[in-house]
C-alpha cells in the first residue's frame, strides 16, 4: 500500500526559508557588504592616467632643469565638478583684471552635460577623460588628472587650489594670492607651504581605515600612518608632484570599499601622504571653511538665501591659525545673487 501523507517538513521548510528571504531582502545591512561594494576602475583608465601623470613628471623636471621662469608664480584653480558652475559670475569678479597670475581649470564629469560658462572661463572646461562616483578612488584620479593638466599646461603654476562648484571666495583675488605668497612672490622658495588638513585621532578613523578590509592596508599603509583631511586643499607644485609620482599609495587606496558607508578615500589618499612624505612642509588645516555641524549623509551644511549676510562672510573668515580662510563651502546655486550684492561691499573689500 502506498502512503500519501505528506511529511510535515517539506512545508516548514519551505516556510523557513521564505521567511529568512524576507528577512534578508527587507533588512540589506545584514547582507554581507561585499554586495555593495563599488566596481574596481578599469584598467583602461589606469593606463591612460599613469601615462598623463608620467608626462607631467617627466616636463617638469626637463623645465627645472632649464632654470626659473621670469614670471610671476600662478596660481592654478582647479574645478572639479559635475554640473554648472553656479557661482562662475562671482570668481568672474574674483578672477577680474589678474590674468597673469591665475590660470582655471575645470574638471566636468564626461558624461554631464553643462552650459558652457563664458569669461574667464571661456575654452577652461576640460571635458574629463573618465567618470567619477562619489565614495570611490575615482575622485581621487579626477583631482590628480587637474593636478597633471595644469603642471603640463604652465610652469609658472606654482600654487594648486582645488575647489567645487559649491565653493565661494571669502576674500579678493590679491588678499587670496598675498595670503598664499605671504610677501616675496620672487623667492619662489621649495620651503612653501601646502595648506592640507591632516587630522590624527579622529574617531571615524577605525571605520575608514577598515574599509576595504581588515589587514588590507599594510604595509604600505599602517594605522599609525592614515590620516583625515578636507578633500579641498591647496599645494605647492613640488607636492602637487609627489601625489603625481605615488605608485605605492595608490595601490592600495584604489582598492573598492567593503563598507561604502566609511567609504571617502579622497578625505584620506593626499593627507595621509603628505603626512608620511612631508610633514613639515604642510600646514595641517586647510584654506576652505565648511559647517559639518548637523551634517547629513556626508554632507556638510549647505548655505540658503536667507542665512547669506555680511556677518555670515565675516564669521566664515575667522580660523584658529594664523591665516584667515579664503574659501567656504557649501552653498545653495540659488544664494548667487545675494553673494553678488555682497561682493563689492564686503567679499572683495579688504
Ligand atoms: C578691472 O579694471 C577695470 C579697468 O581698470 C576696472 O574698471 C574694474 O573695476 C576692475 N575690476 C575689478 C574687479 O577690480
Ligand atoms: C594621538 O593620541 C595619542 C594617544 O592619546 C597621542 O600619544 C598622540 O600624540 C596623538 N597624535 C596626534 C598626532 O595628535
Ligand atoms: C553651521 O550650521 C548650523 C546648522 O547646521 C548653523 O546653525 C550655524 O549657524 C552654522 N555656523 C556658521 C558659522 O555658519
Ligand atoms: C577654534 O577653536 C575652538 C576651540 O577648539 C573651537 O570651538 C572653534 O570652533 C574653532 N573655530 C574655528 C573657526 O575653527
Amino acid at each position: 500500500m502506498l502512503s500519501s501523507t505528506p511529511t510535515p517538513l517539506i512545508p516548514t521548510l519551505t516556510l523557513f526559508i521564505s521567511i529568512t528571504i524576507i528577512f534578508f531582502l527587507f533588512n540589506p545591512s545584514l547582507l554581507p557588504t561585499t554586495h555593495r561594494s563599488s566596481p574596481p576602475i578599469p584598467l583602461s583608465d589606469e593606463l591612460s592616467d599613469l601615462s598623463l601623470f608620467s608626462r607631467a613628471t617627466r616636463r617638469a623636471a626637463a623645465k627645472s632643469r632649464l632654470g626659473t621662469t621670469n614670471q610671476n608664480p600662478k596660481i592654478a584653480f582647479l574645478f572639479l565638478t559635475n554640473t554648472d558652475l553656479y557661482f562662475a559670475p562671482l570668481w568672474q569678479i574674483f578672477f577680474d583684471n589678474y590674468s597673469a597670475l591665475y590660470n582655471i581649470y575645470i574638471h566636468v564629469d564626461p558624461t554631464v552635460k553643462i552650459t558652457p560658462p563664458g569669461g574667464v572661463f571661456q575654452g577652461r572646461v576640460i571635458k574629463d577623460l573618465h567618470r567619477t562616483y562619489r565614495g570611490t578612488a575615482t575622485l581621487i584620479s579626477a583631482a590628480r588628472r587637474l593636478l597633471a593638466t595644469a603642471i603640463l599646461d604652465d610652469s609658472s603654476n606654482f600654487y594648486f587650489a582645488l575647489v567645487s562648484q559649491q565653493c565661494v571666495p571669502l576674500h579678493s583675488f590679491m588678499f587670496v594670492y598675498n595670503a598664499l605668497f605671504r610677501q616675496n612672490v620672487d623667492s619662489v622658495s621649495l620651503d612653501r607651504l601646502s595648506f592640507i588638513e591632516i587630522l590624527s585621532n579622529e574617531s571615524i578613523l577605525p571605520d575608514r581605515y577598515n574599509a576595504r578590509g581588515k589587514g588590507v592596508m599594510v604595509p604600505e599603509v599602517p594605522f599609525d600612518k592614515f590620516r583625515v583631511g578636507s578633500q579641498f586643499f591647496v599645494l605647492t607644485r613640488r607636492h602637487s608632484l609627489m601625489v603625481l609620482r605615488d605608485r605605492k599609495l595608490w595601490r592600495k587606496f584604489k582598492i573598492p570599499c567593503i563598507n561604502v558607508h566609511s567609504c571617502y578615500p579622497e578625505e584620506h589618499y593626499f593627507s595621509t601622504m603628505l603626512s608620511m612624505l612631508d610633514p613639515k612642509g604642510c600646514s595641517f588645516y586647510t584654506l576652505t571653511r565648511v559647517n559639518w555641524t548637523d551634517s547629513v549623509n556626508g554632507h556638510p551644511h549647505t548655505y540658503y538665501p536667507p542665512e547669506v549676510s555680511a556677518e555670515l562672510i565675516y564669521s566664515l573668515r575667522e580660523s584658529n591659525s594664523s591665516y584667515s580662510y579664503l574659501f567656504a563651502r557649501k552653498f545653495s546655486p540659488d544664494s548667487l545673487n545675494t553673494l553678488l550684492d555682497l561682493s563689492e561691499k564686503v567679499i572683495f573689500k579688504d
